[in-house]
């Protein structure tokens, strides 16, 4: 069964498909570029150069294809919008799914996406579940909120150095997973025939908001945070006035997801259905509090063996001194 990833570049695409090779899936990777995708094909996955944004270049990737894995996503550093690659380029990728007569397509979605229409990125996965719900394929969607990797950037490195940790308006607790265990639940989905023409939420085990991680950060690193709170209205006014000139639509778009995060309502769902069906257990499923204690225990032991080396060097210097010996004197 060879299946197809498109973002296989990103966080939990990278994810899938390592859990893909080891599960025995034949595993093909559609990329932008071959240099940064080299550790797949390290991995065992073939590499097709293509596009979401090049209709011409999925065609000839689907060849041979089974089922198509969506987890690619506009990059916040690509000048591409949001509208130009969730939307135009996932229709095409569906229509070209559809053409190859694949057997099952797994779109990546987001966590309670019909109740945000005002928020672009919210109403594109929602128009796209619909778009793929009706596009004859068989499908599978999985609605996922927040992934824990991100949290080492935007709370877990600032915190180790003394940088501002930004917190906007009232945070809205989210149920964070590692993205090892979200890529077991897209892979199962592959084959389960339960999974067919349905959507999951697949979320982390609770939700927690940005001042209980900030703690737990805050208690791993033995450092203090320095929080820095930015009003959800200076934000709103922000994203208007940047949806006056053209050129900053795309940064307007990405603003508005703060709707999402600081709205104070929770993105999170009851799972236990989701466990059964998928065959999973959810002990076994990665804890915020446990995938932060690895994270800064790693850290830590490397800060501690700098500093050792930094001592040893220093007292090699000091013995060479010849200044030394004259203060001693
Ligand atoms: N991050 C979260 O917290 C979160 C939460 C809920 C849902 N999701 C969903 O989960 C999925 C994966 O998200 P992620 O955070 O892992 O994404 P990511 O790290 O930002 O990676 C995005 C991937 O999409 C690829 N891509 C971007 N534009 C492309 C194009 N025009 N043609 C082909 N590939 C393109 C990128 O390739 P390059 O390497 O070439 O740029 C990269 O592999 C997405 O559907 C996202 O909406 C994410």
């Amino acid at each position: 069964m060879t299946i197809l990833i498109v973002g296989a570049t990103g966080t939990l695409g990278r994810q899938v498909a390592r859990h893909a090779i080891d599960e025995g899936y034949k595993v093909r990777c559609l990329v932008r570029n071959f240099k940064k995708a080299a550790f797949l094909k390290e991995w065992g996955a073939e590499l097709v150069r293509g596009d979401l944004c090049v209709p011409d270049s999925l065609t000839p990737a689907l060849e041979g294809v089974t089922a198509v894995i969506d987890a690619a996503t506009a990059r916040p550093t690509d000048s591409l919008s949001i509208r130009k690659v969730d939307w135009e380029g996932k229709v095409a990728l569906i229509q070209a799914a559809k053409a190859a007569k694949v057997d099952r397509f797994i779109f990546l979605s987001i966590l309670n996406a019909d109740k945000y229409p005002e928020v672009p990125l919210m109403e594109i996965k929602r128009c796209t579940e619909l778009f793929l719900a009706e596009s004859g394929l068989d499908y599978t969607i999985l609605r996922l909120a927040g992934f824990m990797q991100g949290l080492i950037g935007q709370y877990g490195i600032p915190i180790l150095e003394g940088q501002p940790v930004w917190v906007t308006g009232e945070s809205s607790p989210i149920a964070y997973m590692n993205t090892q265990d979200t890529a077991k639940f897209v892979v199962r989905a592959l084959s389960l025939k339960e999974a067919e023409n349905k959507a999951f939420p697949v979320v982390g085990t609770r939700a927690w908001s940005a001042e209980e991680i900030i703690r737990i950060c805050e208690g791993l690193s033995g450092k203090e945070a320095k929080i820095t709170r930015m009003p959800i209205n200076l934000l709103r006014t922000v994203r208007r006035l940047l949806r006056f000139f053209q050129w900053s639509w795309n940064v307007s778009d990405r603003l508005a997801f703060t709707e999402v995060i600081a709205s104070g309502k929770p993105l999170d769902a009851p799972m236990e259905d989701v466990y059964e069906i998928f065959g999973f257990d959810v002990n076994e499923t990665t804890t915020l509090e446990s995938y932060l204690q690895e994270y800064f225990n790693r850290i830590m032991k490397k800060l501690k063996e700098l500093d050792y080396q930094k001592t040893k060097t220093k007292k090699k210097k000091a013995k060479k001194s010849p200044f030394k010996n004259v203060n001693n004197q």
